[in-house]
């Protein structure tokens, strides 16, 4: 960790019930969608030790037993794991002091959905540079008028928040990037197992007292995922290698990674890039033409055609049917010859 003695903590806010993500997160937390067919939620862990930070606080409130089922105590991925549930969804900021009891030192806040290769050690040591009690990582957008914007001084100290502004209220282009570094004694200010957020509630509270907060801007890659255009947006960077994960290193551009367990008939055409989970059955003729993710247990029917979509597992592609730039949870059938375009389906919802 660039600079410091010891690795910060970290919390993952993992309570969000991924509305705008639904179907396909009914029954499974947002954390746990596949990335390449591993929970996103992993690729962060494997993230957050590539920098060293070991000790990580998952800040649960929604079905924390799928996330700790999976996860246990991290230590297949060399992490140290500690698990905080909330009863009642506490925000952001009320979920961080939930975990109070285990943050003794300088910490590390991440929102569940954030994708990024921002440099944790870089920003901590700003922080400390700072003498900061609050640091936000700032990204830069094109249109932020969904976003919460953070205005600087020349010296990075943040001056105000604009949350969701209207277009004249747009002052700069700078957004709160959902990635935190926060000294303890900021939890003082949070009120105890009360619903409090970080964006309308402790950072405009902060700035009332004074108390030292810095934006930390950063251009490398960041992304929500939260939306299925966002979601799907992210599995083909990594496969075009836009960005890398840290938990997956055997990519290269145009290759196909295919389980050893997949049968695929000589007859298929597959163009990369592309992954093909385990236990994958891909038949006469189909054609998959990269970016594609397939889940474990898919079967891919004769003749169909797969083009820049995401198959999660269990998913059976009927013969004939064609597939661009799709998102297909899992267990859903898709009859055969039919046609989709641009459309999420589960087992829940009707292609057409
Ligand atoms: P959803 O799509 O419903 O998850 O909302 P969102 O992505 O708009 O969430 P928001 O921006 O409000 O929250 C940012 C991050 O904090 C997301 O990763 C959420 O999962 C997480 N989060 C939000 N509210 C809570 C909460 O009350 N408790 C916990 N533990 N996490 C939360």
């Amino acid at each position: 960790m660039g600079g410091s003695k010891t690795s910060p903590k970290a919390v993952i806010l993992v309570g969000g019930e991924g509305t705008r993500l639904y179907p396909l997160t009914y029954g499974i937390p947002k954390p746990m969608v596949p990335v390449l067919n591993r929970p996103f939620l992993e690729h962060t862990i494997a993230y957050l030790r590539k920098y060293g930070v070991e000790n990580i606080i998952l800040a649960s409130s929604y079905l924390p037993e799928v996330i700790q089922d999976y996860f246990g105590d991290g230590s297949k991925l060399g992490a140290r794991l500690t698990y905080t549930v909330e009863n009642n969804p506490l925000g952001t900021a009320g979920a961080v002091k939930n975990a109070e009891q285990y943050l003794d030192s300088t910490f590390v806040v991440l929102n569940g959905d954030i994708f990024t290769d921002l440099n944790i050690g870089a920003m901590l040591a700003f922080h400390q540079r700072k003498g900061a009690k609050a640091t936000i990582a700032l990204i830069q957008v094109d249109n932020p008028s969904a976003f919460g914007l953070v205005e600087t001084d020349s010296d990075r100290r943040v001056t105000g928040f604009v949350e969701k502004p209207s277009p004249d209220q747009v002052t700069t282009n700078w957004i709160n990037a959902g990635i935190y570094i926060l000294e303890p004694e900021v939890l003082g200010y949070v009120p105890v197992n009360s619903h409090y957020m970080f964006e309308k509630g402790l950072f405009p509270l902060l700035l009332k007292q004074d108390e030292p907060v810095y934006g930390y801007p950063f251009s490398s890659y960041w992304l929500d995922m939260g939306t299925p255009e966002k979601y799907l947006c992210l599995n083909h960077d990594l496969l075009l290698l836009k960005v890398k994960s840290a938990l997956i290193n055997d990519l290269s551009r145009d290759k196909v990674c295919c389980d050893k367990e997949a049968a695929i008939h000589s007859s298929a055409e597959i163009t990369g890039p592309a992954v093909i989970g385990s236990k994958c059955q891909i038949e006469q003729g189909a054609h998959i033409k990269g970016p594609v993710v397939i889940g474990a247990d898919c079967h891919v029917g004769e003749r169909a055609n797969i083009e820049e979509t995401v198959l999660w597992r269990g998913v059976n592609i009927g013969a004939g049917a064609s597939l661009k730039h799709c998102i297909i949870g899992s267990n859903t059938s898709i009859e055969d010859n039919d046609q989709i375009v641009n459309r999420v389906v589960t087992p829940d919802s009707r292609p057409r």
